[in-house]
């Protein structure tokens, strides 16, 4: 069966699961929900679909074995990196311009105020644990490209092809359909000039039977996993294969620490999807745990962030809201999600001592 690759699913990984809906699906745009609020432990990812359940259970399993909220989310962050259906992270996850998967990642561990990332790291299907090692085995913060795989190598981690039959599919039909002032076409295209019909007539005709429809857009799917454990400590990840077809080199938010991911041990966590460059310009994260250690709850520091984002482009003149989700969580065990620019209801796989359920946040502005 052809699967459907839409904007929306690969941006937030928002598939169907039949799970229980904590949140009000018929919210409308610009509701805020009061803070939700859980016993501890607590571990959420932003990821709302069958391997977001399956990164909450392997998650929860250290978490009720009184394991740490650090290894809870690498184990959680791990399941989904190696994904090979997931197209935002990790192992199929989609490529730069050029065809080459650079992958980013970020972890925090608020127990010992540490902080770990790698950038456009290639060939390695588990950059978390790869920004894991860079925390607990090296004096530094950040690793970037060949000297972030050569740093992963020493460790024993071994390098595949990350490129998919399916990722590579769509990224070369992204290649033939992102300009027709180039010489790239889809295989049917000279069938299709001498029938008369325009370049896109073949996009839903890819050979490995997918859904092609949306393809050429471009893709910011993300991953953020946050946890409390039993004793109050607080970790997160966040990991991407970033913005589809980004310029070679691009480095988006997720392994700038404070912009893709912050934790605060004293107050909590918070993670970021979508449109990178404006999370990195805003520090969102940051500024999401900062809202929180005034009193703000998750959900509404979440919907803090998205006002100031747009505040800020409005007051230079700018009417644009880029499509950007945030969640986050407290050590009350309270959590939140938001998102903007985006149509539909955003969601998260939250995982506490009593469920295990999709929890839906808040619109705060519609698509343009
Ligand atoms: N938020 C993922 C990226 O922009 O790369």
């Amino acid at each position: 069966m052809a699967k459907n690759l839409t904007r929306r699913g690969f941006v937030h990984g928002g598939l169907g699961l039949g799970l229980g809906s904590m949140g009000l699906a018929s919210l409308p745009i610009g509701t805020r929900l009061r803070a939700q609020t859980v016993e501890l432990p607590l571990v959420i990812t932003s990821h709302a679909n069958a391997t977001g359940r399956e990164a909450m259970r392997q998650s929860w399993e250290i978490l009720a074995g009184g394991g740490s909220a650090l290894d809870a989310v690498e184990r959680g962050a791990n399941v989904i990196e190696v994904d090979p259906e997931d197209f935002s992270v990790g192992m199929a996850g989609l490529p730069n311009e050029h065809g080459v998967v650079q992958l980013d990642a970020s972890i925090m561990d608020g127990r010992t105020y540490s902080a770990g990332s790698v950038a456009s790291l290639e060939k390695i299907v588990t950059p978390s644990s790869v920004a894991r090692l860079v925390m607990e085995r090296t004096d530094h913060v950040m690793l970037v490209g060949p000297g972030a795989l050569d740093f992963a190598k020493s460790f024993g981690f071994e390098e595949v092809e990350l490129l998919t039959p399916e990722a590579r599919e769509i990224w070369l039909r992204w290649r033939e359909h992102h300009s027709d002032q180039d010489d790239w076409g889809p295989p049917d295209h000279l069938r299709g000039r001498a029938e008369g019909l325009d370049r896109d007539a073949a996009r839903d005709a890819g050979p490995l039977g997918l859904d092609l429809t949306g393809s050429i857009e471009h893709h910011y799917g993300t991953t953020n996993v946050l946890a409390v454990d039993a004793s109050g400590d607080v970790a997160g990840i966040t990991t991407t294969s970033g913005l589809s077809w980004k310029v070679n080199g691009r480095v988006g938010d997720s392994p700038i620490i404070g912009a893709g991911l912050y934790v605060d041990n004293s107050v909590g966590a918070a993670g970021a999807t979508g449109r990178g460059e404006d999370v990195i310009k805003s520090c969102a994260s940051h500024y999401i745990v900062m809202r929180m250690r005034e009193g703000r709850s998750p959900q509404e520091a979440c919907e803090d962030a998205i006002e100031m984002i747009v505040g800020r482009y409005r007051a230079v003149g700018l009417d644009f809201v880029p499509e950007e989700k945030f969640v986050a969580i407290n050590k009350a065990g309270e959590y939140g999600c938001a998102w903007m620019g985006i149509d539909g209801v955003p969601s998260m796989t939250v995982r506490t001592p009593a469920s295990l359920d999709v929890f839906e946040g808040t619109s705060l502005y519609g698509p343009a």
